[in-house]
């Protein structure tokens, strides 16, 4: 069967925006939620580190714990820990509706992905910049999201870095050509200049920090984001 042309480049599909809220205001996180969820969002990302899988420590289940209650929306939590088998069951409790680990943070990712949909929740794997594509290859009938890092794990506001295009070309051709229908979803340094890239690489999921938590405000900011996403696909349809 031929496959779907519009799926080949990622055209005409819809594009979600996930702000991360690493940069946002922290002392007031319930605010921050609810703000994003009137201005439609279409998830939270959640940055966990652990100061060991990377050299910056921020928040655990405690704190999704406290925040679920401010919105139905979608909280995926990105964990940058080492040993996430041993955490993903206390972040699903707390809420995390998909929880994304690190390839290179586990030996045991089938073990952990039946883990974590057992509990019913979505399981992702991200890549760092190191990692090649093809290592996700024995895993694509277990994810539902493949997160390809555009920056070096750890820190909001970095530069998008040169290459990500093309490896996130490379990985929307591998979901395209398995019979998988798993989000491609593009983390670090996304702003108004790297954003159409991306799509037109086939990433339909962007999370983005400091450019919505930036200055101009979080509704203007994430309208404007939509409008790119809009165009962007449209064009492409
Ligand atoms: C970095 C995190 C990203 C980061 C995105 O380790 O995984 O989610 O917070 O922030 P910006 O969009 O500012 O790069
Ligand atoms: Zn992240």
């Amino acid at each position: 069967m031929p496959s779907n042309p519009k799926k080949a480049t990622g055209a005409g599909r819809r594009i979600k925006i996930f702000p991360s809220i690493l940069n946002s205001d922290l002392g007031d996180l319930r605010s921050v939620i609810r703000a994003l969820d009137s201005c439609h969002a279409d998830g939270v990302h959640l940055d966990v580190m652990d100061g060991n899988f990377v050299p910056n420590i921020t928040f655990g289940p405690g704190t999704i714990a406290a925040i679920r209650g401010a919105s139905s929306l979608h909280f995926e939590a990105h964990l940058m820990i080492s040993n996430p088998e041993k955490y993903v069951a206390q972040f699903a409790q707390a809420g995390a509706d998909s929880i994304i680990v690190h390839y290179e943070a586990s030996q045991r990712l089938h073990e952990l992905a039946s883990k974590v949909k057992s509990l019913g929740k979505g399981f992702g794997i991200a890549l760092n910049p190191q990692t090649e594509v093809d290592a996700i290859k024995p895993y694509l009938s277990s994810i539902d999201t493949l997160l390809i890092m555009s920056v070096n794990p750890g820190f909001g506001g970095q530069k998008f870095m040169p290459g990500s295009i093309d490896k996130i070309k490379a990985a929307r051709m591998l979901l395209d050509n398995s019979s998988a229908s798993t989000t491609l979803a593009v983390d670090g340094g996304i702003n108004q200049h790297t954003c159409p890239d991306a799509i037109a690489g086939g990433a339909n999921e962007l999370i983005i920090g400091s450019a919505i938590f930036g200055n101009g405000g979080v509704s203007k900011n994430l309208k404007e984001f939509m409008g790119i996403c809009t165009s962007a696909t449209s064009a492409d349809a």
